[in-house]
């Protein structure tokens, strides 16, 4: 039985449409995956079935009743819960407080039942297999504790659909699996959910169906079980989907970044030196050090001892602006916390990381910065406006691309990357490859922090594999393979040597 029909939805924003005539069907007790390039249109369709934006066009129908204007609190009591691909916490308040926000059981004079709500925010937590405290600030979480967090609350109040908007973009895999095992036992009693993601062998490993969306339309539905990666990535992109090999063999220049015994919160003693024009991928399990050692680079993590140099020279001064003027930029990961700026418009949101190098020029020449703008537009495939739209409008992966195009915008010699295809659809993804390629062609040093092996084995010319804090393993570009990264990142390589 289907427990939600969507039909001929439509809907525009300021004259541009974005959805036309969307059908979307949802069975008790499923989990069903909406793909489709970024900007397609995805998050947008489930803002329409929750009410937070009016629809233009379309019928809703859930549990056999048509929905005729969806608010955000009458499909709440319907039982439809949604977990924005942005946070929804509030960090100021309890994590009890973030649970039971409006629906707090309160004593008929008024007072709130404070011991109850901790008491079953505790037992429930611990029932999902969840580790936070409930008395403890949300600010104090970990990003993957928040993300938990988000989704606990819309199981709180037994939602029967659910709906998951690229939730575990800031989870590491034991996050993910836990959270994969709590929507199978859910989906057993009935429960239905709709999982947004762009990570294939998520979507494989986790969707009973599928939804495919590009530029606002409908293109296909069908069984995860008669499909296979490739057929998606094709209904998504279109025809021009390819998933050619990107990586080519350059000649490299002399050294532009040494890093000598370099140690800090996360990792020690890391020797490391990165040619001109070199594209370096480090990577490890969560935990690894690998993205703590490019934030201590980039003088956002304090360094304990060693030297970070560039081109030959010791940096001196600490922190983010001596780092920027010696020509280091970095886009870091998790976007919702890290790089977007809410208040500020798409080009603001550009010029935040230039602006800071010239913040003792008096204008700012407007005209130029439009161009600019244009031109990065371009060059990134931005699906944005003029400019001086809020970012927020952006769909997720624009926004990533808008602050890759931050760091480009610097000019910087050195570009230090984490996880930067996060939110990025796969026709895109190529595109970002393609580009990472060619910035080091014109002489750019590349370090890029991932554990997507795909991901390294198109780009790196050299991966360094981190284990514990410590740089275990540098494997040349023909080395690189799914199951040497897996050897070395688990440190499987030295058990093994250990034993024999
Ligand atoms: N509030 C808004 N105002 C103006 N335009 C908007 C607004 N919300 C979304 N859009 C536009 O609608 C289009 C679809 O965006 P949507 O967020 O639904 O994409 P998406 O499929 O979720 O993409 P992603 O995978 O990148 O998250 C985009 O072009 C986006 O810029
Ligand atoms: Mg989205």
């Amino acid at each position: 039985m289907s427990i939600l029909e969507m039909r001929g939805i439509s809907k525009a924003f300021n004259g541009v449409e974005v959805l036309r005539g969307v059908d979307l069907t949802i069975e008790k007790g499923e989990i069903h995956t909406i793909l489709g390039e970024n900007g397609a249109g995805k998050s947008t369709l489930m803002n329409i079935l929750t009410g937070v934006v009016p629809m233009d066009g379309g019928r809703i129908t859930f549990l056999g009743k048509p929905i005729e204007r969806p608010t955000v609190s009458l499909t709440e009591k319907l039982g439809i819960a949604f977990v924005h691909q942005e946070l929804n916490l509030f960090p100021t308040m309890k994590v009890y407080e973030n649970l039971f926000l409006t629906k707090e059981p309160a004593y008929p004079w008024g007072m709130l039942k404070k011991r109850e709500m901790i008491a079953r925010a505790r037992r429930f937590l611990g029932e999902l297999g969840v580790e936070i405290d409930p008395t403890a600030l949300v600010s104090e979480l970990r990003m993957g504790q928040k993300q938990l967090l988000e989704i606990a609350k819309a199981l709180f109040f037994d939602a029967k659909l659910l709906i998951l908007d690229e939730p575990t973009t800031a989870l590491n895999n034991e996050e993910i699996d836990r959270l994969f095992a709590i929507l199978k036992r859910l989906c057993k009693g009935g429960t239905s959910f709709i999982f947004i993601s762009h990570k294939m062998p998520e979507i494989f490993a986790i969707s009973d169906r599928y939804t495919v969306l590009r530029n606002g339309e409908f293109i296909a539905q069908g069984n995860i079980a008669d499909t296979d990666a490739e057929s998606l990535a094709r209904l998504m992109v279109g025809e021009t989907y390819s998933s050619g090999d990107v990586y080519r063999q350059r000649t490299l220049g002399d050294t532009v970044l040494e890093l000598s015994r370099l140690s800090g919160p996360g990792f020690h003693g890391v020797d490391l030196s990165v040619n001109r024009g070199e594209i370096l991928a480090l990577t490890g399990l969560q935990g690894s050090g690998s993205s703590e050692l490019m934030q201590a680079v980039f003088g956002a993590l304090p360094i304990e001892s060693g030297t970070v140099s560039v081109n030959g020279k010791p940096l001196t001064r600490r922190g983010i602006h001596a780092a920027m003027q010696a020509g280091i930029a970095m886009l870091p990961s998790n976007r919702k916390e890290n790089s977007v700026v809410p208040d500020m418009s798409v080009l603001e949101n550009v010029y935040l990381a230039k602006h800071t190098l010239s913040a003792r020029r008096q204008h700012i020449p407007r005209r130029a910065e439009l161009k600019k703008y244009e031109s990065l537009k371009l060059l990134l495939n931005i699906k944005a406006g003029s400019g001086s739209e809020a970012i927020l409008s952006l769909s997720g992966g624009n926004q990533q691309k808008v602050f890759l195009a931050r760091w480009l915008n610097t000019g910087s010699s050195i570009l230090l990357l984490d996880n930067p295809t996060q939110g990025i659809d796969v026709g895109s993804k190529a595109e970002i490859y393609q580009l990472i390629l060619m910035l080091a062609e014109s002489g750019k040093t590349v370090l890029i922090n991932t554990l997507e092996i795909g991901e390294i084995q198109k780009v790196a010319d050299r991966c360094a594999v981190f284990y514990d804090g410590r740089l275990i393993k540098l494997l040349s570009h023909g080395e690189i393979s799914e199951h040497t990264v897996m050897m070395y990142s688990t440190n499987a390589a030295q058990t093994m040597e250990g034993q024999a």
